[in-house]
Parts: C-alpha cells; sequence; structure tokens
C-alpha cells in the first residue's frame, strides 16, 4: 500500500517539546521506524507549520490513505477540514497524546467528522495503528 504521513503543526518540534506528553524522540526517528515497520509499503512523510501547504498537500495527494495529526489546527481548522473532505482518499485522525485526558479545547476535533476514524493516546504507535487499520 502507499501511504502519505502528514503531520502539521508543532510536530516537528517532536523530541524537543513537552517530552513528557510527546516523548524523547525526533520526528525523523519516529519516522525512520514507521518506514522500516512498513517497508513492504511505500511511505512518504510530510510536515509542515502551515496551514495552506497542508491543504496543497491533502489535494495533491495520491495513496491509499493518509494518516494526518494535524497538531492543534485540528481543533480549529475548518480550512484542513474543508480539504479532507474534498479528496476521496480516506484520512485517518491521529495524536500521540490522549486528547481527551488534556484540556478542554483538545476534546474538539473539526477534521473528526470528515476522517474514516480516529487514534490518540498510543504516542508513536498511533501512527502505526492508523497505517494498520488500512490493512483490516
Ligand atoms: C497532538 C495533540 C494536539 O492537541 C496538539 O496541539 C499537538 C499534538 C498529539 O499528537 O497528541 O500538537 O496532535
Amino acid at each position: 500500500m502507499k501511504f502519505l504521513f502528514i503531520n502539521g503543526v508543532n510536530l516537528n518540534m517532536t523530541g524537543i517539546r513537552e517530552k513528557g506528553v510527546y516523548g524523547l524522540q525526533t520526528l525523523e526517528e519516529i519516522n525512520a521506524e514507521i518506514a522500516a515497520r512498513f517497508s513492504g509499503d511505500e511511505c512518504e512523510f510530510y510536515q509542515s507549520n502551515s496551514e495552506g501547504d497542508i491543504c496543497s498537500k491533502l489535494h495533491a495527494a495520491s495513496c491509499d490513505g493518509i494518516i494526518l495529526n494535524a497538531g492543534a489546527y485540528t481543533h480549529y481548522s475548518y480550512a484542513i477540514r474543508d480539504a479532507i473532505a474534498s479528496i476521496s482518499i480516506p484520512v485517518v485522525e491521529v495524536h500521540m497524546s490522549n486528547v481527551h485526558s488534556r484540556e478542554e479545547f483538545r476534546r474538539t476535533s473539526v477534521i473528526s467528522p470528515v476522517c474514516k476514524g480516529v487514534i490518540a493516546g498510543f504516542g508513536k504507535n498511533s501512527y502505526i495503528l492508523a497505517a494498520e487499520s488500512f490493512k483490516l
């Protein structure tokens, strides 16, 4: 299968910021583990802090499944929500942390209604579980 992993705003700081929440590994290290785990599949990794660039990446996507951690954009980006709704490739929403056990604002996701499913709270394994879900 061909997967596109998209990480949004501030996810480039993984391994540097809030280590107690997001862990010690960098996004590059996590991506390398995912690529090794799915070595029989094609994995593309993309990260951007720009809402518009994430929308453009979604528009241009050509793959079997998209794994999207939109970061804080999850909670308020109608632009990313509409970009997901404008494509036919299924998108699984991912969060490393359990967003429901944190601040109130993290319990709202404006993208969930247009995603195939949501996986949250399993650290880097959230990405792996999301990709595995496309194989069920
Ligand atoms: C996050 C959760 C979001 O609330 C937060 O803004 C992030 C990361 C997660 O992976 O747990 O940046 O999406």
